[in-house]
């Protein structure tokens, strides 16, 4: 163990997500396990630039384990974005005698992280928090499990009321640059079509598939669509689309938007965050930095936080086909 570090600043940063709070709760009482102090950073890379800071000892994070959201707040700072900014920080955290970071966000934070260390040489560990498994070197993200969960619940819900009026629904989910959320879900509650930022599906055949659909006996239909989808029309315009090209169907739209961040996160999710704040702490205990805490076949990897950020989290084209078949 590195003699090195005393005190570990833990911070979130970016869209919160589920499991947040389980991953907090890890890093300070792993802090505590090895007799080193912890400080709460909170707002993020603003908070840093402000000095918010505050202790945090093993009793300070109880009961948060099942709580949605984050505990330390989250924001976006402009202002870290500029080398003065970010001089800022690094000046607060001397002054609190912080001397290791683990961020707990998505590739915005990343980034910054990996250029505060470069510019000041300050070891940084990340923990992938965001709903949208959009980052290489973990096959899951903090939240991406409960999003799921929630997402599925609610297009169950909206197949009651679609069903009921033999209506189609187009249904909006969060992924602004990869379909994860939308693949997933369409194969789990089962959806006539899914369209994703990764496949460009064109407007012909979504009718197509709209009207193979119909013929083949279905009333109503679930199409879902994620938020950053390459056929580059939002919700509303594909119902237009659809309302012009297919009087047959009465169509509507539902965008789910930030309840899916929302919520208690999923055994799935407190186990991974549990799992990542311990192996973030020791390995900066241990003289590592500027790594990723991921999860790959069961086990805690490290990726440099570079290829975290530029590498791609492949959409599953085995899912692809099975969601495929299964609307035969
Ligand atoms: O957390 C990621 C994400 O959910 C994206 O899918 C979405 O585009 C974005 O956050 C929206 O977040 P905000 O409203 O906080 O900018």
């Amino acid at each position: 163990m590195s003699k090195n570090i005393k005190k570990i600043g833990v911070l979130t940063s970016g869209g919160d997500a589920p499991g947040m709070n389980a991953a907090i709760r890890s890093v300070v009482r792993t802090c505590a396990y090895h007799g080193i102090e912890c400080a709460g950073i909170f707002r993020g890379y603003q908070g840093m630039i402000e000095g918010d800071f505050k202790t945090m000892d093993a009793r300070s994070v109880k009961g948060i384990i099942n709580k949605g959201g984050t505990m330390l707040k989250s924001a976006r700072s402009k202002e870290f974005m500029t080398p003065e900014g970010r001089k800022k920080a690094y000046d607060q955290l001397i002054k609190a005698n912080i001397d290791a970071l683990v961020v707990i966000g998505g590739d915005g934070s990343f980034t910054g992280a990996m250029v505060f260390n470069k510019e000041f040489d300050f070891p940084v560990m990340g923990i992938p928090g965001t709903i949208d498994n959009d980052i290489y070197g973990s096959t899951h993200t903090l939240g991406y499990d409960t999003a799921l969960n929630t997402v599925v619940d609610a297009v169950d819900k909206i197949r009651d009321t679609a069903s009921s009026h033999d209506r189609l629904f187009f249904i909006e989910v969060m992924g602004r640059d990869v379909g994860h959320i939308a693949l997933n879900v369409g194969v789990g509650a089962g959806a006539e079509e899914v369209l994703i930022p990764e496949e460009d599906l064109g407007l012909d055949r979504l009718l197509e598939s709209l009207h193979r659909s119909k013929k083949s006996g279905k009333s109503s239909s679930i199409v879902i669509v994620a938020e950053g989808d390459k056929i580059g029309k939002n919700v509303f315009e594909l119902k237009d689309y659809v309302d012009e090209h297919m009087s047959e169907y009465e169509v509507r739209v539902s965008v789910l938007g930030h309840m899916q961040r929302g919520g208690s996160p999923s055994c799935f999710d407190r186990v991974l965050a549990s799992r990542m704040g311990v192996k973030a702490v020791e390995s900066l205990l241990e003289g590592k930095s500027t790594l990723m805490v991921g999860l790959m076949h069961d086990d805690m990897v490290l990726t440099p936080l570079d290829q975290a950020i530029k590498g791609q989290s492949k959409i599953n084209l085995e899912l692809l086909r099975v969601s495929e078949i299964m609307t035969t």
